[in-house]
């Protein structure tokens, strides 16, 4: 029987990477202007990490995690998301003591058993960006400028950025009670699923798709109404600095993201045109984090972008695979030899050029150039070579000349840089 990759595990195949490989490098090229460093962390974990990271009552915690034992008897877990990762790596190594402040960015796939449709993977892949050490909520809104800077640069439309504060540990708690005493009320409203939630995690029937309960919670109470003094302080200047940034927003109170770390800012960026699984990036504050992994008060916020919805988004008609410069259509033993040292030399100063290894005929060679979409062919016959000459054809002109052996590579490589 045909071995088959897993159900929700994507192969990423060449003509795609293309896409892939300009967003990795875009990302890269803003983050590093923004001042952030990459950091790259293992697949597997403690499973504790996650559990005490994201919470126990998450979906992900309660059912999505890859967890496994290995043999030494330890439970271990694929890493879900980064940002518990980057944490533990910033403690472990004690990046605070050179610098509390640390902008660090992070490329690579997460794992989730969650139920695969368009858009959601079980393998998926997260461009994440954090802040440890800063406070501020200028942070904030830098951040926020920086990820939509990145969007529109990968050439993404029609976004819209919400926001939303879930408060912190000193008034979240009395908003929780408020929610809680709501939602017992209208419980038996409620889909089995929600009901569990009412006394484990509340705020995620926010998050319920369940049309009937979404009815049933329109008038529930608002995060953003029980906030303290300085959560309001503090989203009233993330507020602002994101004016000042020129970006804007819409306010969305029931955004409480999926994850229990959140603290203040929460934000996410969703596309209309995406369905379902709209959100392209969630991110947010968590100032508890560092307690609940390393018992150290240090703030942090971040955000992460999903790869494959970002990319199904990219607007088409942008050019990204890349076709061989060079093809060299060599007739005879004499000729092959001579083309294989040429290929070689070609590549090894980086020019993407293709050779026929199987002897075949002109015609033959030409409909594999044309094929596989060169833009030059080099055709090298015995009765050229032995007059130190070979034709070199613009596969897109459809115009060929003559040209001298000497100096051959020089001569390819010129035409191919002015092209
Ligand atoms: P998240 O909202 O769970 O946040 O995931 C961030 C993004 O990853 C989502 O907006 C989505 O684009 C993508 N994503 C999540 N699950 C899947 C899936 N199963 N298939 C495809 N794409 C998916 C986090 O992971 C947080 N760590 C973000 C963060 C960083 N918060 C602070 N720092």
């Amino acid at each position: 029987m045909e071995i088959k990759a897993i159900r929700g595990f994507n192969d990423i195949l060449p003509d795609e990477t293309g896409k892939w490989q300009f967003v990795e490098n875009t990302a890269r090229e803003v983050f590093e202007g923004f001042g952030f460093s990459e950091i790259r962390i293992p697949i597997v974990e403690r499973t504790e990490l996650f559990s005490r990271g994201i919470g126990e009552a998450t979906d992900i915690v309660e059912k999505e995690m890859y967890t496994f034992t290995d043999k030494s008897g330890n439970s271990l877990t694929l890493r879900p998301e980064a940002t518990a990762s980057m944490v533990r790596a910033y403690l472990e190594h004690q990046m605070y003591s050179f610098d509390p402040a640390a902008k660090l960015y992070f490329i690579g796939p997460m794992f989730r058993y969650e139920r695969p449709q368009k858009g959601r993977y079980r393998q998926f892949h997260q461009i994440d960006a954090e802040v440890f050490g800063v406070g501020n909520p200028m942070v904030d809104a830098e951040l926020i400028l920086m990820l939509i800077h990145f969007l529109k640069k990968v050439g993404l439309e029609q976004l819209e950025l919400q926001i939303n504060s879930l408060g912190c540990r000193d008034c979240r708690p009395r908003y929780r009670e408020e929610l809680k005493k709501f939602l017992t009320k209208i419980s038996f409203r409620l889909c089995e699923d929600c009901q569990r939630r009412i006394n484990t995690n509340p705020l995620r029937i926010f998050d319920c798709k369940v049309k009937t309960c979404q009815e049933a919670i329109a008038d529930a109470p608002k995060v953003i109404d029980y906030l303290c003094e300085d959560c309001r302080r503090h989203f009233g200047k993330v507020k602002e600095y994101l004016g000042i940034a020129g970006l804007l927003f819409t306010l969305n109170p029931r955004m409480v993201r999926g994850l229990d770390y959140y603290t203040r800012t929460a934000f996410e960026v969703v596309s209309y045109q995406l369905g379902s699984q709209n959100a392209v990036t969630g991110g947010g504050r968590y100032d508890n984090l560092f307690q609940e992994i390393g018992s150290v008060d240090i703030p942090g916020i971040g955000f992460a972008i999903g790869m494959e919805r970002l990319i199904s988004l990219m607007p088409e008609g942008k050019e990204f695979i890349r076709y061989p410069q060079l093809f060299i259509a060599a007739l005879g033993e004499g000729t092959f030899k001579e083309a294989y040292r040429w290929i070689n030399q070609l590549h090894l100063q980086g020019i993407r050029a293709e050779l026929d290894y199987e002897g075949k005929s002109l015609k033959s060679q030409m409909r594999r150039a044309d094929k596989l979409k060169a833009r030059y062919v080099l055709i090298l016959g015995e009765e050229e070579l032995k007059r130190g000459r070979a034709v070199l054809r613009n596969m897109n002109t459809k115009s060929q000349e003559e040209i001298l052996i000497d100096n051959i590579l020089e001569i390819i490589k010129n035409k191919i840089v002015l092209d």
